[in-house]
């Protein structure tokens, strides 16, 4: 009864130059391991789920790359987007998708940008997140212990313990400003959203229908597991509103619990995420790929895909220097949020 559905739609464009329209940050292999993190999430999530119960929901401009990419995936598992509608209509197509196959799935809902470090771990928390989903009619996220006031992330404020592994939720912040996000992280009581859900297809339609029927009067419709699901989707897809999942649903619902849990997880959804995982010298500059002097200069972030280019810095503190193709980005480490208004500006397959 256990499935997966794996969001890689997105542009990635606070990667950018890196990330970019034509081949977001999914596809691309950050570590030099020779597996993007797309590759890397489907591996993960291999070991424990049947490979046929493993969705892919994506735009239909990368369908090519996810099967390029993965080539052990049946056709039949990419559920494709004829544009981007943000995650909570890419979450309601997996959704009805799935209900269609089984009406007892209980589904784990994962991004394409994350690394976890403790792959073990990872395994036994979600396998008893899925067993929880089985049988209780709450949304579950897992959730992680907050190491800095960052704003990039959703908060969940947790409430009574409801046994070892579940706590209820109070409040659930997407993306809070600055100040909030201080208060939240100083207060002790917020854990931030891993961006991984676990739930039983019923409870989630449940929610959707209560929450965000502008999606579901759109896509509640029988022809989800027939063979004119595809044609439909294409023509009403587009009729939904642009909406992320956090904003949309678990803002808004009371039966949320959360799961802390400690796998090693990294979201790689910034510079800075990358910054915080490199190797820091002694000044805490940060080089990757590329060669970099440094001279009162410290906190730096230097990416430059020529690893035969040197980077010289001088009297610079906390910034990210990112050089990729025709793009040579330099940013306050502390203002990378901008850094996707910085795309739109240049537009987006600058
Ligand atoms: N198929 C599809 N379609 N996937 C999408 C779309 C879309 O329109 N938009 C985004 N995605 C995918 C991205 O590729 C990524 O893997 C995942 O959905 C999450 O989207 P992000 O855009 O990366 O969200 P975020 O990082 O700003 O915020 C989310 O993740 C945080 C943790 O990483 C939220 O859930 C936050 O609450 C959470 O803290
Ligand atoms: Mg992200």
């Amino acid at each position: 009864n256990n499935y997966c559905v794996i969001m890689g739609g997105g542009i990635g464009s606070r990667f950018w130059p890196f990330s970019r329209e034509q081949k977001p940050k999914q596809f691309l292999d950050f570590f030099g391991t020779g597996r993007s993190l797309l590759q890397m999430t489907f591996d993960r999530f291999a070991r424990f789920i049947p490979t046929e119960n493993i969705f892919i929901v994506t735009n239909a401009d990368y369908v090519q790359q996810v099967q390029d990419q993965l080539p052990e995936m049946p056709a039949s598992c990419i559920l494709a987007e004829p544009c981007r509608r943000n995650t909570a209509p890419c979450i309601a197509y997996a959704m009805y998708h799935i209900r269609a196959i089984n009406p007892n799935a209980n589904i784990v809902v994962a991004p394409s940008d994350h690394l976890i470090l403790k792959e073990e771990d990872f395994i036994a928390a979600v396998s008893k997140a899925l067993e929880y989903a089985e049988k209780m009619p709450n949304l579950l996220t897992l959730g992680i212990k907050p190491s800095r006031p960052e704003t990039g992330y959703g908060y969940i404020q947790t409430a009574n313990k409801i046994n070892d592994d579940l706590m209820q939720v109070k409040t659930f912040t997407e993306k809070p400003g600055p100040e909030m996000a201080e208060i939240f992280f100083k207060s002790g009581e917020f854990l931030w959203n891993s961006g991984m859900f676990v739930w039983n297809v019923k409870t989630i339609t449940k929610a959707f229908e209560e929450h965000l029927s502008e999606v579901t009067s759109i896509l509640n419709n029988p022809v989800f597991g027939t063979k004119n699901e595809r044609a439909y989707v294409e023509e009403n897809f587009p009729l939904c509103p642009n909406i992320s999942i956090d904003y949309g649903v678990m803002e808004k619902a009371s039966n949320v619990l959360t799961m802390p849990v400690d796998f090693g997880w990294a979201d790689l959804g910034t510079w800075g995420s990358l910054y915080d995982l490199g190797e820091q010298d002694k000044h805490g500059n940060v080089t990757l790929k590329s060669k970099a002097m440094f001279y009162e200069s410290k906190g730096n972030l230097v990416s430059v895909d020529d690893p035969e280019k040197l980077v010289v810095l001088q009297g610079m503190e906390d910034f990210i220097v990112a050089e990729c193709d025709n793009v040579l980005l330099v940013c306050k480490k502390d203002e990378e949020q901008r850094i996707k208004h910085f795309v739109a500006d240049a537009g987006l397959n600058h």
